[in-house]
C-alpha cells in the first residue's frame, strides 16, 4: 500500500517552512502599519454562505470540496476567504462599531482545481476586507496595499490591472448589450461559453477557447457602460492611484473570476520567468451586496487575496530571500556519558538565553560531531572531554578563525552572550 499525500497538495519541510514563517511575519507586520485587524474564521462553512444564489462562478459551482457532517447538515470547505469573513463581520455584529471596518486574514483554501504550477487543491492566501465605505479613498487604499506588499518584498515588474464594473445598474446594462451581442453568433461559441451566456455571460470575456477568444474582440466592454456615479466613483479611484504614484494599467476585460464584484476591480501581476500570464499572485476588488446576502445591514466592502505558494516562488526565482541561512550559534561536542551529561546541563542554561544550540544524540564520535556542527555552519564549537571535566572547564572554539579558547564553564553563558 502507498502513503501518499492528497493530490493537488504539499507538504512544507522545514527549510521551506522558515520561508512560510518569514512572509506571514511580513505580512502581519504591512497589515498593522495600515491599521487593520486579524481575522480567523473555520476552513469550513455551512455550504449556504459559499453557494450563494447569486454566485455561479465556476469557481464556487464546480471547484468546491462538498460534503455532508454525521448529522446530514451540507458543509463546504472555503474557496477563499471573503464570504467566511463576511459570514462573521454580520454573525458577530462587527458592523454596530462606528466607522470602517478593516481585517485581515491569512489561511488555507480548498478547490478542487487541476493541479499545475501555481495551482493547487489546498492553498494558502492572504487577505483583507473592509467594510463600510463607498468612498473611492478606500479603493485606492486597498490597491494601494496590494502594490505595496509586493513591490516592497523587491519583486520588479510589478503591474496592477485595474477595470470598473460599475454598480448593479450598469453591470445589468452591459450584461444585455453582452448577451445581445453574442446571441446572434451563439452557436459560434464553445459549448462552456453558450452555458454562460444565459446564466453568467460576463466570465465569457476570461475564456482561453480560441473560437470565443476571437468572437469576444469586438464585443461591447464594462467600461463603455458605466452610468455617471460609477465613472465618478471609478476616475476619483485614479486620481488617488495617481497621487500615489502607483503604476496601473486599466485592463479592459478583466472581470475576475467570482460574481459578486461591483465597481472596481484589479489585479497583481509581476513579470517572473516561468510563470504563465494568467498567474495573477493576487487580486481583488469591490463587493457592494455581499454583507445584505449573508443577512448583515447593506453595506459595502472591498478586498483583495494573494497566493502565498505563487508569492514564494515568484521570491525564489527572483532570487530574493526572506530568510538567512540557517546557522547554529554553537555545537557541543563530547566524548562520554559524563562529558555529555555536563554538556546538556550547559547547553540548557545556553538555550534559556536563547543561544542557539545543539548536540548529537547518536553517542557518535568526535568525527561525525564535528561534521554535523559543519553542517548547522555553527559559529562555535565547545568540546568537552574528561580533562575539561575534571579542570570545570571548555574549549570554546571558532570555526571561521579557528581561534580556539579555554573557558570556565560557570561563565561559560556570560562569554559567548559577549561573542555572540
Ligand atoms: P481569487 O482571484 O480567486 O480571489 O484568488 C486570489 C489569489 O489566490 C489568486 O490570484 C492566486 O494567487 C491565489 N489562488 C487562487 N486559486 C489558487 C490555487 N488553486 N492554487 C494556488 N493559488 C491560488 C479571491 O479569492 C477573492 N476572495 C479575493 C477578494 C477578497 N476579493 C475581494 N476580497
Amino acid at each position: 500500500m502507498n502513503y501518499i499525500k492528497v493530490k493537488g497538495t504539499y507538504d512544507v519541510l522545514p527549510t521551506e517552512a522558515e520561508n512560510w514563517v518569514a512572509l506571514e511575519s511580513y505580512v502581519r507586520q504591512l497589515f498593522k502599519t495600515y491599521n487593520y485587524g486579524e481575522i480567523r474564521t473555520p476552513m469550513m462553512e455551512y455550504s449556504n454562505v459559499i453557494h450563494r444564489e447569486t454566485e455561479l462562478s465556476d469557481m464556487v459551482i464546480k471547484e468546491t470540496y462538498n460534503f455532508k457532517d454525521k448529522s446530514d447538515r451540507d458543509l463546504t470547505l472555503r474557496p477563499e476567504g471573503t464570504a467566511g469573513v463576511i459570514r462573521s463581520y454580520v454573525e458577530n455584529k462587527l458592523y454596530a462599531q462606528a466607522g470602517v471596518t478593516k481585517l485581515y486574514y491569512m489561511g488555507p483554501n480548498f478547490r478542487y482545481e487541476r493541479p499545475q504550477k501555481g495551482r493547487f487543491r489546498q492553498f494558502m492566501q492572504f487577505g483583507c476586507e473592509v467594510l463600510g465605505s463607498n468612498e473611492p479613498s478606500i479603493d485606492a487604499e486597498v490597491i494601494e496595499l496590494a502594490y505595496e506588499t509586493i513591490y516592497r518584498l523587491g519583486l520588479k515588474q510589478v503591474s496592477v490591472k485595474l477595470n470598473s464594473l460599475g454598480d448593479d445598474d450598469s453591470k445589468r446594462n452591459y450584461r444585455q448589450a453582452l448577451i445581445d451581442f453574442l446571441t446572434p453568433v451563439k452557436e459560434k461559441l464553445s459549448k462552456d461559453s453558450q452555458d454562460r451566456l444565459t446564466n453568467n455571460p460576463l466570465r465569457i470575456l476570461d475564456s482561453k477557447d480560441p473560437a470565443d477568444i476571437e468572437l469576444i474582440k469586438d464585443a461591447p466592454l464594462p467600461l463603455d457602460y458605466l452610468n455617471e456615479t460609477s465613472k465618478k466613483h471609478f476616475e476619483a479611484v485614479l486620481e488617488l492611484l495617481n497621487l500615489m504614484n502607483i503604476p496601473y494599467e486599466i485592463d479592459k476585460k478583466l472581470v475576475r473570476g467570482l460574481d459578486y464584484y461591483a465597481h472596481t476591480v484589479f489585479e497583481i501581476h509581476a513579470t517572473i520567468k516561468g510563470f504563465g500570464a494568467q498567474n495573477a499572485l493576487g487580486g481583488g476588488g469591490r463587493y457592494q451586496n455581499l454583507v445584505k446576502e449573508l443577512g448583515g445591514p447593506d453595506t459595502p466592502g472591498i478586498g483583495y487575496a494573494f497566493g502565498m505558494e505563487r508569492l514564494l516562488s515568484a521570491l525564489e526565482q527572483e532570487g530574493i530571500a526572506l530568510t538567512s541561512p540557517k546557522q547554529l550559534d554553537v555545537y557541543f561536542i563530547t566524548f562520554d556519558q559524563q562529558s555529555r551529561k555536563k554538556a546538556i546541563e550547559l547547553q540548557h542554561h545556553l538555550r534559556s538565553e536563547n543561544i542557539l544550540s545543539d548536540i548529537d544524540h547518536l553517542n557518535r564520535g568526535f568525527k561525525p560531531q564535528l561534521k554535523e556542527a559543519l553542517r548547522y555552519d555553527s559559529k562555535y564549537i565547545i568540546i568537552i572531554g574528561e580533562n575539561e571535566l575534571n579542570n570545570n572547564v571548555v574549549q570554546l572554539k571558532n570555526t571561521k578563525t579557528e581561534e580556539q579558547v579555554e573557558v570556565s564553564m560557570d561563565t561559560l553563558t556570560d562569554t559567548l552572550k559577549e561573542l555572540l
